[in-house]
């Protein structure tokens, strides 16, 4: 068997170009723009990739972009003011603080502060509560992008046994509940998980989150499972430079499984879709 390559660049296209109709019609019919504020402190070289193209593909989907860059010493209540600021803009319908945060300023604090209508990244301890009790909640992209994915892949969910390898607030987590709230049955394995290979052959979906590359292989693999690979890693090529790989290892896993999500190009492309998906949605609450 040769698995399936789950498409998710071609997806977020799709998505991508469905938000913008919605755009154009919402600036049509109500004369309403969706703003995403996008607030950067410090100057990570990853995460100015990262705040670049989100800004990018904002404006393309017909949306007002706002980036706030500031220093990598802005002080906490410097930071707190601007959120303040941002939260009261009624241009503003979405905002987003790029993490990691320096060292000295305390990111829960940081996250709590902004609105939770306007938490497109379903980080705010109150979309957190919401997801969790399988209420209506600002859903983290990460994880919705993968969702996505699997319901387009597998149809209803319902009954399959899924194994989300991670357990950060970003993904694993937030990733376990929405599977949950599918009726999956969800283990979340770790770091400390004893005999990870069982665990993960005996699931009909695997979502790897942990940032180690390649790290599931094959021989772990049920047959004909779905796989998702949330990871990107940079690893050294034998004859020299890097290639990104993610924490699936590709060429073992693919002849086992039934589908699996390429990297680069599978769950990447979803996550800044969704990110404009919560947006829209939050500008669309926000406006009744
Ligand atoms: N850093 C890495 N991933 C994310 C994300 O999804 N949201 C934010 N705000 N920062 C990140």
């Amino acid at each position: 068997m040769t698995a399936q390559i789950i498409d998710g660049k071609a997806r977020a296209a799709a998505l991508r170009a469905d938000i913008a109709t919605h755009v154009a019609r919402l600036s049509q019919d109500h004369g309403v723009t969706p703003g995403l504020a996008v607030v950067l402190v410090g100057e990570d070289p990853a995460s100015q990739v990262y705040v670049r193209s989100k800004g990018r593909q904002t404006v393309e989907a017909g949306m007002e972009s706002f980036e706030h860059k500031l220093p990598a010493d802005t002080s906490e209540d410097a930071l707190l003011a601007l959120i303040d600021d941002l939260n009261k803009d009624p241009q503003v319908h979405g905002i987003l603080v790029q993490l990691p945060l320096p060292d000295h300023l305390d990111s829960d604090l940081v996250i709590n502060a902004i609105d939770p209508a306007k938490d497109v990244d379903g980080f705010h301890i109150s979309n957190v509560g919401l997801l969790g009790t399988g209420q209506d909640a600002m859903v983290p992209c990460t994880p919705l992008g993968c969702l996505m994915l699997l319901r387009e892949t597998l149809g209803d969910l319902s009954g399959m046994d899924a194994v989300v390898i991670g357990r950060s607030n970003i993904v694993g987590k937030p990733m376990a509940h929405l599977l949950l709230g599918d009726s999956c049955t969800v283990t979340i394995a770790h770091s400390r998980t004893r005999d990870l290979p069982a665990r993960v052959a005996a699931a009909d979906i695997v979502v790897a989150a942990v940032g180690r590359p390649q790290m599931v292989k094959g021989d772990w693999i049920k047959p004909g499972a779905t796989v998702i690979d949330v990871g990107i890693n940079r690893i050294d090529k034998p004859e020299g430079g890097t290639r990104l790989v993610g924490d699936v290892d590709f060429d073992s896993v693919a002849p086992v499984a039934g589908a699996i999500t390429p990297v680069p190009g599978g769950v990447g492309p979803m996550t800044i879709a969704c990110l404009l998906a919560n947006t829209l949605t939050a500008c669309c609450r926000i406006h009744g």
